[in-house]
């Protein structure tokens, strides 16, 4: 089992403070239809003594997918193990994983639209009728092996539900889209996590972190640490919504949360002046990598009418000009 890693040893994950990782529904602020969707397969899953289908979550970073599986598990009482879809290499790999989980358990498998399509063919049987199909050897001489697996339930989690096998995708009973967060959930995740970290926080300052967070949950909560690192700074045992100004500004946080990259990307497209750009060229513009700008950076814009996505590439709305106090009407 040493390729199963503790989410906790995950590089990104050890930026964060997992004790402000939510580990209860009544913890887990918004995501009100998936909660309640849930909530409702738990139970019925409980009541019939059966493993819970298998689920997808997909969406942006940061908006709470490891922390659902983890929180599932513990609703469900059962076992999580965790591991990532990179780390599993081989077919032995999966196998290896797959014939140590007990009844019941859960396999989270973060980034499952990166396994390759060998690794992802062994999983179907397995999500399907509990058993792994493997081939020895090759041509005339190979063999299936079967071997029966314990009921289990598989947890992928995504950036990118598109890049998922229809095969693999038709194979969870139950998919979940992660919305982003609105601002008062926002302020309310911010409130709680200060809590945690021995301070209060005033609910303006909490508002304010909130409305900068690009609908963010892990934003939020970076934002909030480095905030409480002014106030500590300052001999302050609270979070002040003056302080809490100052140090958004030091930080580089407009007041709709764009930082740098944001308001570079967002003027790349408005000098192409309505042509659409592909994303290799805003790639080679940034200097950055394709998948940073479509995980990270298009989101948000995307949902919030900043940018459309054509089939010849992205284009600035109007919205993006207003923000750049550039001409709109003059392209037309
Ligand atoms: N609904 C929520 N309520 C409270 N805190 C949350 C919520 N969702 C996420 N968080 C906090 O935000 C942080 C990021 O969440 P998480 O790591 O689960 O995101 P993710 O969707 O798995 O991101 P990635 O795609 O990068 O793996 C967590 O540390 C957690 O504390
Ligand atoms: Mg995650």
């Amino acid at each position: 089992m040493e390729r199963l890693v503790e989410i906790e040893k995950l590089d990104f994950e050890r930026l964060e403070d997992p004790s402000l990782r939510p580990s209860k529904f009544s913890e887990y602020i918004g995501q009100e239809s998936i909660k309640k969707n849930l909530n409702i397969s738990i139970k019925a899953s409980k009541k019939r003594d059966e493993a819970l289908d298998h689920i997808l979550l997909f969406g942006p970073p940061g908006l709470g997918k490891t922390t659902l599986a983890y929180i599932i598990a513990n609703e469900m009482g059962s076992n999580i193990k965790v591991t990532s879809a990179p780390m599993i290499e081989k077919s032995g790999d999966l196998a290896a994983i797959l014939t140590n989980l007990s009844k019941g358990d859960i396999l989270f498998i973060d980034e499952i639209h990166r396994l390759s399509s060998n690794i992802e063919e062994i999983l179907y049987s397995a999500m399907e009728d509990f058993r792994l199909d493997i081939i020895i050897g090759s041509g005339p001489a190979a063999q299936t092996i079967k071997i029966d697996i314990e009921d289990f339930t598989l947890i992928g989690a995504t950036t990118r539900a598109g890049m998922l096998s229809n095969p693999l995708r038709d194979r969870f009973g139950i998919t979940f889209r992660m919305q982003f967060y609105k601002t008062d959930e926002l302020a309310k995740i911010i409130s709680l996590a200060s809590k945690k970290l021995n301070k209060t926080c005033e609910s303006s300052a909490a508002v304010e972190i909130a409305r900068r967070s690009r609908g963010t949950p892990r934003v939020a909560l970076r934002l909030l640490r480095r905030i409480r690192d002014f106030a500590e700074f300052n001999n302050e045992d609270n979070i002040l919504l003056n302080r809490t100004l100052e140090a958004l500004n030091e930080l580089g946080v407009d007041e709709r949360g764009f930082d740098e990259l944001d308001v570079a990307f967002l003027k790349i497209l408005t000098e192409s002046k309505g042509r659409p750009l592909g994303l290799s060229t805003i790639a080679a513009a940034l200097s950055e990598d394709e998948r940073t700008i479509e995980d990270v950076i298009e989101p948000y814009l995307l949902a919030n009418g900043y940018i459309e996505r054509t089939a010849r590439g992205r284009i600035a709305t109007k919205r993006s000009y207003d923000l750049l106090n550039l001409p709109f009407s003059e392209l037309f």
